[in-house]
This record gives C-alpha cells, structure tokens and sequence, in this order.
C-alpha cells in the first residue's frame, strides 16, 4: 500500500503517463462543459478530463473532470496495485480501512497555496472558470469538487466536507449543508450563540483528500486526520490568515472567511446526486470571502452530483462499502462476508450486505444494522441481504437473489418514519413543505431460509472465485476488442 503521489499535480502526471487522461481546450462553460459530465458519467473506464483555455479566462486555469472513470484510477488513488477487478479491489479496501490510525494535519509555513494571494477589495473569485453543471441550475457551482472546512466552536474539532457551493459573485459563495452533516452542526452552533461562522473552502485537491471528505464519518473525526491516516503521511496544511481554519498546502484554490446568521442569499436549484432538482431553491447563508488563495494555473476540481452513478460515486461506493463492512463486524456481527453501497444508489439508497448464515434471525439482524450504519441510515431506501455464494458488487447476481430465494410476503420488513432529508425526491409535497423529513425503509432477506437452506435446490451456476477464473482465462473470448492474450 502506497500512494504515490503529494498532490493533485502528481496524481495527474501518473495517469497521464498511463494513458488514462485526455485534455481539451475552448470547452463552452455555460453548457457544454456540463454535458460533458454527464456523457462521462455514463462511460464505464473512461479516462479522467483535463480542460484548459475556457473563453475570456486566462489561458492557464484549468477544470479536470472523471478522476475516478477507471478501476485503475481508484486503485492509484488509494495506493493499491493497478486493479481492475471490482472483487478484488474492494478486499484491499476493506483489509485497509482496518489498520488506519488517524494522523492529524501537519501545520507548514508555506506551500504552492500560497502561490497567489489576493485579500480584501482584490479578492475576485470571476477570474476562475466555473461552469453551469446542469441546464436549469440557478447559477455557477464553484464547489462540487470542494471541502467546505469548518470547526466545532466548543471541541475545536474540525470537519471537512463537500457541499456545493454557488458562486453568487466575486466576493460570496452558498454553503448549502444539510441537516445532520457535521459542517451543519458547527455552523449551526455559531448562528445559535449569534456568532458568525468562520468557513475555509478547497475547489481543487488529489482525488485521495476529496474523497476523505466525502466519507461518512463519525461526528467528531475530522478528515484530515483520516485521510493523513490513510497515507501514512500528514496532510500538510497552512493556517488560515483570516479564519485560523487549516487549508491544504497543495490546493489548488482556497478561500476563507465568515458566514453570518440571519444573511442569506437565494441558492439553488442544483442537479443532485439523486437525479433531480429536489430541494428546489431557497435562502441560505453564504461565506463573505475575505482571502482567495491559489496556485499558479489552478485546476478546479468538477464533481457535479447529477442522476447516479456519477463519478464521484464510482469511486465512494468502494469506502462506503469499506466502511459499512467496518461497522457492522465492529458490533460483534458474525458471518459478514462483504458489503457493498451500489454506486447507482448514491452510495446510500440501496446497500448489499454478503453473509455466511450463523443462526435464525441472522439475516434480519444484519440488515437492520445496515440500515442504521452511518452510510445508509440518511435517506436509504433499500437493503438486501443476500448469502456468501452471491457477487454483491453485481447487480444481476443480487437480484437473481432477490427473484429467486425471497418471498415477498415475508422476506420484506418495512421500516416507517427513517430519516430522510429535502433532497428525498418522494417526499410529498406535503411533507416537505411541513418539513417531516420521514421515509420508510425497505429490508429484504434474499437469503436461502435459515431452517431449510440444506434443502435449498442447488444453483446450476459456479462459486464466485470458479467464475471470476472462468472471467480471466477466457474473458477475452466474447470481448469485441480484443485477442487472446491481449
Ligand atoms: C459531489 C458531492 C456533492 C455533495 N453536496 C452536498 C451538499 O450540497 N450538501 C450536503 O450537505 N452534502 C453534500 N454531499 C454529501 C456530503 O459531502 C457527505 O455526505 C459527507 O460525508 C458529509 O460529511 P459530514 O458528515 O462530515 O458533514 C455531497 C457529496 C458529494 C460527493
């Protein structure tokens, strides 16, 4: 395990020595840059997006898209051997996530950062290229790629977090978190006691920090220290001049300043990750930005959420899988083989649980844990627990599962009155406006029954590992594009 590389600069390098970056140049910000995302979105192992030479911005700032379209991809981000096979990639996620220690950010004096600074009336925030993601967005997202960086006013503890951030202008961005997400928390406690809100922002970092932030964690573990434990190697950051915040050294942009209760601004709609305009618009505080950090020629990171699988999830689902596993073996559960949060879910509306039957009741335990670990507990709609012989990673084993060993009338429980939130697109007019963010859960057992699974009819196909060799030896043979031995 090594992940070899410091920054995002690095990272790009290596995937371009490996034929896995493009780039292009005069892409339209107003829409074309946004279809782009969702054409990749679409693409199974497509390579990562670099842009460059955006219309009346300067030649230099660049817009990187896809970083996580390849397997091989998120294997280098993570510091795995160039993977390809979805099985295999995940057992080196889930035997890592074990034995990390946290390790908190290293603070340095210095780093490329701060290779520009403007502070004041110079900070202007046009001067970067940022698109419109979706066509009937209410304006420009700088961050999607981002970590919106904040601190807990009593335990001084940090988080770090994407949520997505309009540009309202040169000097103010939105800050639109969501209830029960730890950057909420803070943010709440300051506006609670009449204070403002010190906020730090980072549009653009290696793929390895973002997706950090993107980690469901428990309240109170901050990021960074997650992904330095990770690593094996602090995250190094500068102190915020303005906020005190810590900012990644290496960033590509940064800004910093203060979100004010009772100040809001329209912010919204946005493409969300479940596909639709939920949430609508509304007001929301925003960060009145007092300094503006970047490199030279920074590179935005675009994560845009949009209808799932899209990039981002390409690569979460493998840590929401990672750490779902960790969470249900850590309360003692027995017989957990593999986990996986569907990509097409969001990562969190359908979630797979593998296990090796140990008793009655077994199965049922298992997926109402999972519905309450920390990946699927907001918002979920869906869990399955299926046996060990069944690929969870593969949506047509699990519902071969489904189809052929649940029964309806008794293999699904149905949870009513679990957490949702404004972005639930099934919520009822009603109950939105009324704000009861409530759904209900849906746990099926595709498991063979308990008391009879000896007696179960024997599947006609193979076991996973017998299948996945069939795959590698003779794979090649039904693939347009390529030879024996290719
Ligand atoms: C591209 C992207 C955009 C996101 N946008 C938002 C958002 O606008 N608001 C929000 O509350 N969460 C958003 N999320 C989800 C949170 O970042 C994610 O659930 C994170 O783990 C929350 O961390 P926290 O619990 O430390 O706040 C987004 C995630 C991604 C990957």
């Amino acid at each position: 395990m090594n992940v070899a590389y410091k920054d995002l600069r690095e990272w790009l390098a290596h995937v371009e020595e490996t034929g896995e970056l493009r780039r292009a140049k005069g892409i339209g910000l107003e829409e074309d840059v946004g279809r782009i995302a969702e054409l990749s979105a679409s693409i199974d192992q497509g390579p990562a997006l670099l842009m460059h030479e955006f219309s009346g911005y300067q030649k230099g700032h660049g817009l990187l898209l896809n970083p996580f379209g390849t397997t091989r991809m998120i294997a280098f981000t993570f510091g795995f051997p160039p993977e390809t096979d979805r099985l295999n990639l995940l057992r080196h996620f889930n035997n890592r996530i074990e034995k990390i220690d946290l390790l908190p950010p290293r603070f340095v004096d210095s780093g490329p950062i701060l290779e520009n600074v403007a502070t004041g009336d110079e900070v202007d925030l046009s001067k970067f290229p940022v698109p419109k993601w979706h066509k009937d967005d209410g304006g420009p997202y700088i961050g999607t790629g981002c970590l919106v960086i904040t601190r807990d006013p009593d335990s001084g503890c940090v988080n770090a977090a994407p949520y997505r951030s309009q540009l309202h202008d040169k000097k103010t961005v939105g800050f639109y978190s969501l209830p029960g997400h730890h950057g909420r928390a803070h943010r709440d406690k300051y506006f609670d006691r009449g204070e403002p809100c010190p906020v730090a922002m980072i549009f653009g970092s290696d793929p390895l920090l973002f997706t950090g932030g993107m980690a469901e964690l428990p309240y109170g573990v901050c990021e960074f220290d997650w992904v330095g434990g990770w690593r094996g190697e602090p995250v190094e950051v500068i102190k915020g001049q303005v906020t005190g915040l810590p900012i990644p050294a290496a960033a590509e942009i940064a800004i910093e300043g203060f979100s004010y209760p009772g100040k809001t601004r329209y912010e919204g709609p946005f493409g969300e990750f479940t596909g639709y305009y939920a949430s609508g618009a509304h007001d929301e505080p925003f960060v009145e930005v007092e300094a503006v950090y970047h490199r030279n020629d920074p590179i935005l990171l675009g994560i845009p959420p949009m209808k799932p699988p899209y990039d981002a999830d390409k690569g979460r689902q493998y840590l929401q899988s990672a750490i779902l596993m960790q969470q249900l073996t850590k309360q003692g559960i027995r017989g957990i083989t593999s986990a996986w949060c569907f990509g097409l879910g969001g990562c969190r509306l359908l979630v797979v649980v593998g296990i090796d039957q140990q008793s009655f009741g077994h199965s049922r335990q298992v997926g109402h844990a999972a519905y309450t670990s920390t990946v699927a507990n907001m918002g979920g709609k869906v869990v399955i627990v299926v046996d060990d012989d069944i690929d969870v990673t593969d949506l047509n084993d699990v519902m071969w599962a489904v189809l052929t060993r649940s029964d309806p009338a008794t293999s699904i429980d149905i949870v009513p009155r679990a957490a949702t939130w404004a972005l639930d697109p099934r919520l009822s007019p009603e109950d939105r406006t009324a704000r009861r963010f409530f759904n209900s859960r849906a746990i099926i057992d595709a498991t063979k029954p308990y008391e009879w699974r000896d007696q179960f009819p024997k599947p006609v196909r193979t076991d996973i590992a017998y299948r996945r060799e069939t795959e590698r030896l003779f794979g090649h043979l039904f693939r347009l594009d390529s030879r024996p031995g290719k």
